[in-house]
C-alpha cells in the first residue's frame, strides 16, 4: 500500500479522490490536510472530516491548515461549481474527531519520524500547505517519497485566468514553491482531468456500496445545470499514483507565472525552470474502470 497524505479543499471532485482513496485499498492514508480553495477552510476541514468519518475512518487525523495564500490574498471562492458548503448540500456526518491544527508542521512531523522516501504526498487543492513544509522545514522535504499534484494546464484552456487553472492560480507563489524544490514532483494538468469525465450513465453504473451510493449522490449534483459530463479533476491524482502507466507522462522544463495579470499562476515551458514530469495524456476508458474499483 502506499503510504500518503493528502491535501486537499473538498469540494466535489476532492470528496470522490478521498473516497476512492479510502475504499481502493490501494492506500494507507496517514492524514488529511486542508486548505481553503473549493470553499473556506472551516467548511474544507469539516468536509474532509465527515468523508472519513462516512468511510468508517474517523481514527485518521484530519490536519488544518492555511486559508491565507504565501503573498496574495485568498481569491474568489467558486461556489457556484461546489455549492455554498462545498459539497452542494450534500450531508455528511458529523467528523468523529476534531481536526488537529498547523498542517505543515504536522507534515514536517511525519516525514520526520518516517522512513526516507515512504511517504507521498497527493496535492487537490492550492498548495500553501506544501509550500509552507518546503520553506519551514527544508531538512524533511528529501525524505518526501513523491509530490503529485492536480493542477495548471500546458495546451488546455484555462478554469481561473485564459491559461491559468484555479489551484495553482489560487497561490502561485506556492505552486512555484513546490514545483522549485528539490523533490520529485508529478503535475497533473487540465490537459488530462478534462478528458476523464463522468457522465450520467457512468454515475449510474457506480457499485450499489454505501460509497458507491454517496459518489452517485455527489456526482449527480456536480452534474448540475443538465450537463452531460463533468471532469474528475482529482480523482485523477489517485489514479497516477496506483498505475502512472494510464497517462502519458513527460520530463518538461516548467516554471509559473508570478505576474499580476489575470493568467498568475499559469504554467510556462521554459528551458531554465524545473524538469518535473507532466500528464499529457490519459487513457480514459483505463482510468474510469480504475476509478470504479475503488467503490466496489
Ligand atoms: C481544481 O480546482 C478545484 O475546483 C478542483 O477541486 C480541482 O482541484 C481544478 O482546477
Ligand atoms: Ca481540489
Amino acid at each position: 500500500k502506499k503510504r500518503v497524505i493528502i491535501d486537499t479543499d473538498p469540494g466535489l471532485d476532492d470528496a470522490i479522490a478521498i473516497l476512492f482513496a479510502l475504499g481502493s485499498g490501494h492506500f494507507d492514508v496517514l492524514g488529511v490536510t486542508t486548505i481553503a480553495g473549493n470553499i473556506g477552510l472551516d467548511r474544507t476541514t469539516t468536509n474532509a472530516g465527515g468523508l472519513l468519518t462516512f468511510m468508517g475512518r474517523g481514527d485518521i487525523p484530519v490536519v488544518r491548515g492555511t486559508d491565507i495564500p504565501l503573498t496574495r490574498e485568498l481569491q474568489d471562492l467558486v461556489a457556484m461549481v461546489h455549492g455554498m458548503d462545498g459539497l452542494k448540500g450534500i450531508e455528511l456526518p458529523e467528523p468523529a474527531k476534531a481536526p488537529l491544527d498547523g498542517a505543515p508542521d504536522w507534515i514536517a512531523r511525519m516525514l520526520a519520524e518516517s522512513e526516507p522516501g515512504s511517504i507521498d504526498i497527493l496535492a487537490l487543492g492550492p498548495l500553501t500547505n506544501i509550500a509552507h513544509v518546503v520553506t519551514e522545514h527544508p531538512e524533511v522535504i528529501e525524505r518526501i517519497g513523491e509530490i503529485i499534484v492536480m493542477g495548471g494546464t500546458i495546451h488546455a484552456p484555462g478554469n481561473s485566468g485564459p491559461s491559468s487553472e484555479f489551484n495553482f492560480a489560487s497561490d502561485p507563489e506556492a505552486a512555484s514553491v513546490v514545483i522549485g524544490s528539490p523533490v520529485k514532483v508529478t503535475i497533473i494538468p487540465l490537459d488530462v482531468t478534462r478528458l476523464v469525465r463522468a457522465d450520467i450513465a457512468y454515475v449510474a453504473a457506480l457499485p450499489d456500496t454505501p460509497h458507491g451510493r454517496l459518489a452517485r449522490e455527489l456526482l449527480g449534483v456536480y452534474l448540475h445545470n443538465g450537463r452531460e459530463s463533468r471532469p474528475l479533476h482529482d480523482p485523477c491524482v489517485m489514479l497516477a499514483a496506483i498505475d502512472p502507466s494510464i497517462f502519458k507522462i513527460e520530463n518538461m522544463k516548467l516554471d509559473i507565472d508570478l505576474g499580476d495579470d489575470p493568467d498568475a499562476g499559469r504554467l510556462l515551458v521554459d528551458r531554465r525552470g524545473k524538469p518535473v514530469d507532466v500528464a499529457l495524456g490519459v487513457d480514459t476508458e483505463r482510468a474510469l474502470a480504475l476509478l470504479r474499483t475503488g467503490f466496489v
